[in-house]
């Protein structure tokens, strides 16, 4: 089993950004979680950080066929993003939407999500243990369809 974990704008400012919102921890902490989650679980991962848009599009579309599902924090896409929602439903694989923080307790355009429209799941509100979520939410998922 192999997982793409996707973090999209500023989240590689985590631990200088909003700490009051994200934390004091970095992206390099957060992928190195993901890692020992995927390492226990005897799962394959490969993790990706863009501020891009469009390459957050190709990383999706280069999903297939290379890997079984897909995390990914969409971050201020999740609330602007008909391309990541397309690229999700092209690729058809089963993703779960992450979000550090709980989005529908914060202003009201972050109560929106596109992408979310083409996930099985989203974890929000939970940290970095919800990356844990997504991950084990996947996991289970693809056994029981296999
Ligand atoms: C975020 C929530 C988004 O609204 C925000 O734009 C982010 C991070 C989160 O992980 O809580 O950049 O996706």
């Amino acid at each position: 089993m192999k997982l793409y974990v996707l973090n999209g704008p500023n989240l590689n400012m985590l631990g200088v950004r909003e700490p009051e919102i994200y934390g004091r921890q970095t992206l390099l902490d957060l992928e190195n979680y993901i890692r020992q989650v995927c390492e226990r679980e005897n799962i394959e991962v490969e993790v990706f950080q863009s501020n891009h848009e469009g390459v957050l599009v190709d990383i999706i579309q280069s999903a297939l066929g290379n890997a079984d599902g897909i995390v990914i924090n969409p971050a201020a896409y999740t609330h602007t993003s008909v391309a990541i929602l397309d690229a999700l439903k092209a690729v058809s694989l089963p993703a779960v939407e992450v979000h550090l923080s709980d989005i529908n307790e914060r202003e009201s355009f972050r109560h929106i999500s596109y992408p979310a429209m083409a996930c099985i799941a989203q974890v929000k509100g939970l940290g970095f243990a919800g990356y844990e979520k997504a991950i084990l939410m996947l996991k289970e998922y693809l056994q029981e369809k296999n």
